[in-house]
């Protein structure tokens, strides 16, 4: 027999983790062109480190809206990473596999002498909460990502998490959020959105848009979307509703910077010795935005794009013997080839 009563756990803090300053900046490195969201997560994890948060409830229960590929889901990874070293250190629940009734079932497992009960080892376990805190800080993120897909039963269930920061379980034992930030991330509204984002005359011209009015009606759009989908006793529990805008020509090519970044330091650290430099030409870095990013679809596609017209065809160079340690990788184009050329000087 389990024990039906709650494990108690201690509200505070482990130790401090960084400092909120150092927080902002750390997920500001990943995470481009969405200061305000990010800033608004910040006060909640420095209440919980100052050991204040509110009992009877999550430290704090964050919306996160707008179009996709401008960052949402990353924001949560670079919270994580920032907070407890790893992107992966969270838990996560993607909802687009909770689409049916009885696959939410499946989050809180089956109630004992129930078919199947053996089999369903329910997802959202205080086990599962307390492996996605580390050495460094005990608060654990819980990611629901894209909530919009997810059957309606997933809300009735959510509802009693955000509001009394517990959860019961098939077993009936109960799961303890007091010690949780719980981010849901949507593109309700996303349709009407990209009517907004696909202007008559191309990508350029919403760039040129006023920010603000843009950022304000992508918001009221989000925000009837959300009252449709959400009740109103819903929408009360989240503390923060952030509207992510799309992003501009300056912080996409931020975005490349930071994979192009990446692919740097992962050689340095794999090839040691044998590592060698990589430069990207103007017109190879506008070959790869053209590829990777869109009004529609933002910078959702860009990893992909550097994987395969740059990482991979060094990789096969590398792999042939055509790269010799300190060489210089150069990598040129033009926004219309059809692919990159790449070629390695040896010094
Ligand atoms: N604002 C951003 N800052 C940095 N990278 C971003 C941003 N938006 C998108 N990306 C890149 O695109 C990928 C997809 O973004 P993601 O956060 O998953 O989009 P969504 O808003 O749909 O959740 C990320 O893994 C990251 O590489
Ligand atoms: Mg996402």
């Amino acid at each position: 027999m389990r024990n039906a009563t709650p494990t108690p756990i201690n509200l505070r803090p482990k130790r401090s983790v960084a400092a909120p300053n150092d927080l902002l900046a750390a997920m500001s490195r990943q995470v481009v062109g969405q200061d305000g969201s990010l800033e608004s997560i910040v006060p909640y994890v420095q209440m919980y480190q100052a050991g204040l948060a509110p009992e009877g409830r999550p430290v704090g229960v964050f919306l996160l809206l707008g179009p996709t590929g401008t960052g949402k889901t990353r924001t949560v990874e670079a919270l994580a990473e920032a907070m407890h070293g790893s992107p992966k250190n969270l838990l996560r629940i993607d909802c687009g596999e909770f689409q049916m009734e009885h696959e939410v079932a499946k989050l809180i497992g089956a109630p004992p002498g129930y078919l199947g009960h053996r089999e369903t080892t329910p997802l959202l376990t205080q086990q599962k909460l307390n492996a996605a805190t580390s050495e460094r800080s005990n608060l654990s993120i819980i990611l629901f990502d894209e909530i919009e897909k997810a059957a309606l039963s997933l809300n009735r269930l959510l509802l009693g998490v955000l509001d009394k920061a517990t959860l019961k379980l098939g077993d009936n034992t109960t799961v303890n959020f007091e010690r949780s930030l719980i981010f849901l991330t949507s593109n309700l509204g996303a349709r009407g959105m990209s009517g907004e984002l696909r202007p008559d005359f191309g990508f350029d011209a919403l760039v040129q848009k006023p920010r603000r009015n843009l950022s304000r009606k992508l918001e009221s759009i989000a925000m009837r979307a959300v009252k449709k989908r959400f009740s109103p006793e819903f929408v009360n529990r989240v503390d923060v509703i952030s509207t992510y805008l799309p992003l501009d020509n300056t912080a996409l090519n931020r975005i490349l910077d930071l994979l192009l970044d990446d692919f740097r330091r992962l050689i340095l650290h794999r090839l040691g010795q044998r590592a060698f430099a990589v430069e990207v030409s103007r017109g190879a870095r506008e070959f790869l935005l053209k590829r990777g990013t869109s009004p529609e679809y933002g910078a959702r596609e860009l990893k992909r794009v550097v994987h395969r017209n740059l990482i991979q065809p060094i990789a096969a160079m590398v792999a042939q013997g055509l790269v010799l340690p300190g060489a210089i990788v150069c990598a040129e184009g033009k926004a219309s080839d059809e692919k990159l050329r790449i070629e390695a000087i040896p010094v």
